[in-house]
C-alpha cells in the first residue's frame, strides 16, 4: 500500500507539491508577462478542507513530503492556519513552504508556531534596483528583514531561490553566494525554465556550469554529499562558509531520473511533471462528491502517466504553456 504511488519507472512519487493560490504580490520578469493576468475566482482554486482530503489521500498511497507553494502562498487568508493543520497530520516527515519572502516577517512567529522548520525563499539579487527590475515592486527590504526574522526564529535550512537572468542578475550571483560565509543558508542557483508566456526581457538563460563558474571565482566549491531528502539541487560549499551553494539544473534535467514528485495545482489538478501540460482532474470529481478511493485510483492514474523526464532542453520544445504561478514552481 505505502508504494501506492510508484511510476512506471520505478520512481515512488513521495512528494507532493501543492499550489494554494496562483495569485501573487510581485511581478517577476520570467514569471509573469508585462500585462494583467486572469486570476482564478475563489470557486475554482481548492478550498483548504479539500486540499487537506486530498493530501490525506495521498499520505495513504506513501506521501510523506510536502512542500506548500503558489503563487505566493502567504497572500491566501488563513494560511497559517491552514499550515498548522496540514503539520497537525499523521505520516508526514516534511513538511516546507516557498515562499517570494514579502510577508515573511510579520508571518515568521505564526509560521514557525505552525509547526514549519524550514523554508524557501526566493531572492535573485542583494541590490534593491535590481530587485525592482526584476520583480516589478520596490520589497526587497522587506524580504530581507523577512529572511533575518526567520534566521532569528531559527528556521533552518532557510534556502534562498535565485534563478539564473543571464544580462540582470550576473553580478549579484557572486554576491548571494558570499551571504553563506556570514550565514547558514543554502543559497541555489536555478537555470530560467522558458514556461508561460513571460516578459520578453527577462533576460538571457544561464546553465548550470556557467553558474558554478561565475559562483567558483569567489572562492573553492567543495561538493557536499546527497542526502535522502535532497530535492534537486546539485550541492556545494565554499571552503569556510557556513551556509551552501545549490544548482539547480532545471533545464538540463539531470534530476528527472529521480524525481518523486506529483504536483497539486491551485486549480485542484493533478500534474505529472512540472514541464509538461498534461493534468489530471480532481477538483470535478471532489465537488461531485467523490468517495477517498475514487480519489486514490486518480493519484494512481496520475502516477501512472508520469514521463520518464521533460523534454524542455529540446529544439522542437518550444516551451509549457500554463502559468508558473498556478503550477507553483
Ligand atoms: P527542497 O529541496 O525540498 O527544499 O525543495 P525544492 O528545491 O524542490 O523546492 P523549491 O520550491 O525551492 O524549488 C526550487 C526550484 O526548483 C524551483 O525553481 C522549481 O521550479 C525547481 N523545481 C522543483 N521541482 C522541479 C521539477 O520537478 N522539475 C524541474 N525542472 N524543476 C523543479
Ligand atoms: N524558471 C525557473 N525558476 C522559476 N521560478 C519561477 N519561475 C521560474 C522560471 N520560469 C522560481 C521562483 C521560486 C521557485 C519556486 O521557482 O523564483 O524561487
Ligand atoms: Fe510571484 Fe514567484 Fe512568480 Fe515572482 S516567481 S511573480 S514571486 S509567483
Amino acid at each position: 500500500r505505502k508504494n501506492g504511488l510508484t511510476d512506471r519507472y520505478r520512481r515512488h512519487l513521495n512528494y507532493l507539491r501543492v499550489s494554494i493560490t496562483d495569485r501573487c504580490n510581485l511581478r517577476c520578469v520570467y514569471c509573469v508577462p508585462g500585462v494583467p493576468v486572469p486570476k482564478l475566482s475563489h470557486r475554482e482554486i481548492l478550498r483548504y478542507e479539500e486540499i487537506l482530503r486530498v493530501i490525506r489521500v495521498g499520505i495513504g498511497l506513501g506521501v510523506n513530503k510536502v512542500r506548500i507553494t503558489g503563487g505566493e502562498p502567504l497572500v491566501r487568508k488563513g494560511v497559517t492556519g491552514f499550515l498548522g493543520r496540514l503539520t497537525a497530520m499523521d505520516g508526514l516527515r516534511d513538511v516546507s513552504l516557498t515562499t517570494n519572502g514579502v510577508r515573511l516577517e510579520e508571518n515568521v512567529d505564526a509560521i514557525r508556531a505552525a509547526g514549519i522548520r524550514r523554508i524557501n525563499v526566493s531572492l535573485d539579487t542583494l541590490d534593491p534596483a535590481t530587485y525592482l527590475r526584476i520583480t516589478r515592486r520596490d520589497r526587497f527590504d522587506r524580504v530581507w528583514n523577512g529572511i533575518m526574522a526567520a534566521h532569528r526564529a531559527g528556521f533552518d535550512p532557510i534556502k534562498i531561490n535565485v534563478v539564473a537572468l543571464g544580462g540582470i542578475n550576473d553580478d549579484d550571483m557572486a554576491d548571494l553566494a558570499g551571504l553563506t560565509y556570514d550565514y547558514p543558508f543554502h543559497v541555489r542557483f536555478i537555470e530560467y525554465m522558458p514556461i508561460g508566456d513571460v516578459d520578453p526581457d527577462h533576460g538571457r538563460q544561464i546553465f548550470g556550469d556557467d553558474i558554478l563558474e561565475r559562483v567558483g571565482r569567489f572562492g573553492t566549491l567543495t561538493p557536499v554529499a546527497r542526502q535522502e531528502l535532497d530535492g534537486p539541487a546539485r550541492r556545494y560549499r565554499l571552503a569556510g562558509a557556513r551556509g551552501e551553494i545549490g544548482i539547480i539544473g532545471a533545464v538540463s534535467h539531470h534530476f528527472c531520473g529521480q524525481c518523486n514528485r506529483l504536483r497539486l495545482t491551485a486549480s485542484g489538478r493533478l500534474r505529472t511533471c512540472l514541464l509538461s501540460d498534461q493534468e489530471i482532474d480532481l477538483i470535478g470529481p471532489l465537488r461531485r462528491g467523490c468517495s477517498d478511493s475514487d480519489l486514490e485510483s486518480i493519484f494512481i492514474q496520475a502516477a501512472r502517466r508520469k514521463q520518464e523526464r521533460h523534454h524542455l532542453s529540446e529544439p522542437w520544445m518550444a516551451g509549457v504553456n500554463d502559468r508558473m504561478s498556478a503550477i507553483g514552481g
